[in-house]
């Protein structure tokens, strides 16, 4: 959603923060501006629409060190360039880009309003802006006039302010993150690190309550109160450095493609062949939770939380515990009971997704301890949970996930072991396990030679009124995320269910024609998902089957396509993946901007 980027130094500032958006774009966004300072003046330029829109208007050249800039992505006031970033105070001494949501901006319109203050935009932000520049008129220094607006409000912030009068940034954070990177006199703010790592590896992350003050050669933290805070500088890590799109064509294709490697990123290191078990260090797991806990709940949204579906089933086959996967979104809201003794696992690729964020504090209010299960190193999630594993799929920056979604799984694979090996698994099952994973990179690869028919495929989905997904076991939460997919990138509308399912309703959606996309590999499952697939042809459906090589049940499909044979409980690892290629040819075949999907963003950051 909403990025930031700011910029105080040597250099002209200008080209730095276009570069910042740039690489912010990723995350999703509707409208964009800066505004530079040039020691005298502030110039604002804003536009709706795209960086490259911005480029238009900008002029080529800005004699200013010090700028910040924004991309916007609209919750209060539509797509406009008066709700765009950044927003002056009435008087132009104070500009302000904001993330996040004030919840009670109105009351505070409603007084700048009969203050005789003319709001330019329908925005929450700008009410901060001149609250601000009020503080100031009567004498406060910049820190306290924005603290003393913070006091004000609420709802969640990550803001950066610059002031005509003064050679400094302001820096506040609550729920929306902001990170500061510190060069050689000179000093970077962004609202995550993929844009800093050109500049510096040097790091300072805002926790919630913090505001930082960022000249060009010093960043001073302090709290809500004016305490000052130490300073924690911290290393960015190498692999947000290789996230350039090079030779492919979109950065989805790029990260289709780079699961074998990722994966093999994820699981090296981190398995004991000899033992038969998992060994995640950065969980921190006592003996004694892995033996005691009664149960696992498992917390994410969208392709998350169909990873952390998978995760739950491999927990229960290796563990013989209970383990349920809540949707983050509505977890916090059913005020849920917490056991202190049990594992909760947070999933997010962004460690950003505000939704799970919450859920994770509720979960740590009533005393509970909770693992991230996070891609984006220092993120808030991870650092929350200050426990968990990284996934370490390196960037992904296309809206739609993938590769953190084979990672969240292999991930969830090791995991499910190291419990399971505590408990009941034995060290031949464990160790039949391990080679098998360790495998599914070369596997991954093999499918990846030769993809089968996925553009036979697309000629049925891409002008599907509808398409309904299949699968059963550990295929239904597969078939979802192939549902999501396709959803996201082509706007078709997906239906996922359990094959079993399917004629307690789904069924009444079929038609001569109609696209059934059915993962099916040969695990126990495979005979009843047969079942199904016999019931959706006897009415015309065409069936898009993905099977594993060799198996009879290819002849049932319409489009057959094959993958790699796999030990039965990581077949997720591998059906995923023509389902992801489907998604995305059959996006490019209608013209659609696959990397940023309409209404979609890439990290979630408002609830
Ligand atoms: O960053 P997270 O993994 O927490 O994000 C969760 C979802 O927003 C995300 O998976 C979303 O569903 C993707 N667009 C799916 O491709």
């Amino acid at each position: 959603m909403c990025g930031i980027f700011g910029y105080i130094g040597h250099q002209s500032s200008l080209p730095i923060l276009v570069e910042g958006l740039r690489r912010l774009e990723y995350r999703g966004y509707d409208s964009t501006g800066v505004g530079l300072h040039d020691g005298e003046t502030i110039n604002v330029h804003k536009t709706v629409g795209k960086v490259n829109n911005l480029k238009q208007v900008l002029p080529k050249e800005a004699n200013a060190t010090m700028g910040i800039a924004h991309t916007r992505w609209a919750t209060h006031g539509g797509v406009t360039q008066e709700n765009t970033h950044p927003h002056a105070s009435y008087d132009g001494k104070v500009l302000l880009v904001h993330n996040g949501i004030i919840e009670n901006y109105r009351p505070l319109r409603a007084k700048l309003i009969s203050k005789g203050i003319e709001l330019q935009s329908e925005t929450d932000s700008e009410v901060l802006a001149h609250m601000i520049g009020l503080e100031l008129e009567n004498g406060a220094s910049p820190q306290d006039s924005v603290r003393n607006m913070l006091k004000r409000v609420r709802g969640t912030w990550g803001i950066c302010v610059m002031f005509l009068d003064h050679d400094l940034l302001l820096c506040a954070r609550n729920g929306s993150p902001l990170i500061i990177g510190q060069g050689d006199g000179e000093m970077f703010v962004s609202s995550d690190p993929h844009p800093l790592t050109s500049h510096t590896q040097r790091v300072v992350y805002l926790e919630d309550g913090d505001m930082a003050t960022v000249t060009r050669t010093s960043i001073k933290v302090a709290s809500k109160q004016g305490r000052s805070i130490q300073t924690n500088v911290q290393t960015l890590e190498d692999s947000w450095a290789e996230s350039e799109l090079g030779d492919a064509p979109h950065y989805m294709f790029k990260e289709i493609y780079e699961q074998p490697d990722a994966l093999r990123h994820c699981i090296t290191g981190r398995v004991d062949r000899e033992m038969g078990t998992g060994r995640l260090g950065g969980m921190r797991l006592a003996h004694s939770t892995l033996v005691q806990a009664p149960h696992v709940r498992l917390l994410g949204c969208g392709t998350a939380a169909f990873a952390a579906e998978i995760g739950q089933m491999l927990i229960e086959k290796m563990a013989r515990i209970p383990a349920v996967t809540h949707i983050a979104s509505e977890y916090r809201n059913n005020d849920p009971i917490i056991n202190t003794k049990a594992i909760y696992l947070a999933v997010s690729q962004s460690g950003e997704t505000a939704d799970t964020i919450s859920a994770i504090k509720e979960i740590k209010l009533k005393g509970g301890q909770v693992f991230g299960v996070v891609n984006v190193v220092g993120s808030t999630i991870a650092r929350l949970c200050g426990q968990g594993v990284y996934i370490h799929s390196g960037p992904e920056q296309s809206v739609a996930s993938t590769k953190a979604f084979t990672n969240m799984v292999g991930a969830l694979t090791v995991f499910s072991m190291q419990l399971g090996r505590s408990r009941n698994m034995s060290k031949e099952q464990g160790r039949e396990l391990i080679q098998q994973l360790q495998q599914a990179p070369h596997l991954m690869e093999a499918y990846f030679e030769d993809v089968g028919p996925i553009d036979e495929a697309v000629d049925l989905l891409a002008n599907a009124k509808s398409v309904l997904y299949l699968g059963r076991g550990l295929s239904a939460p597969v078939a979802k995320e192939g549902a999501l997919k396709l959803m996201e990138l082509a706007y078709i509308p997906c239906l996922a269910y359990p094959a079993g399912e399917m004629k307690h309703g789904p069924m009444a959606l079929l038609e001569e024609g109609s696209p059934v996309v059915v993962v099916a590999p040969s695990d126990h499952l495979k005979e009843k998902t047969l079942l199904a697939i016999h019931e959706c042809k006897a009415r015309g459906a065409k069936i898009i089957l993905i099977h594993e090589k060799g198996d009879a049940i290819a002849e049932e499909g319409d489009v057959s396509i094959a993958i790699p044979k796999i030990h039965p409980w990581l077949t997720p690892l591998l059906t995923v993946l023509p389902l992801q290629l489907m998604a995305y040819r059959t996006a490019v075949r209608l013209g659609k901007d696959v990397d940023r999907p309409r209404n979609l963003a890439k990290s979630v950051t408002v609830e």
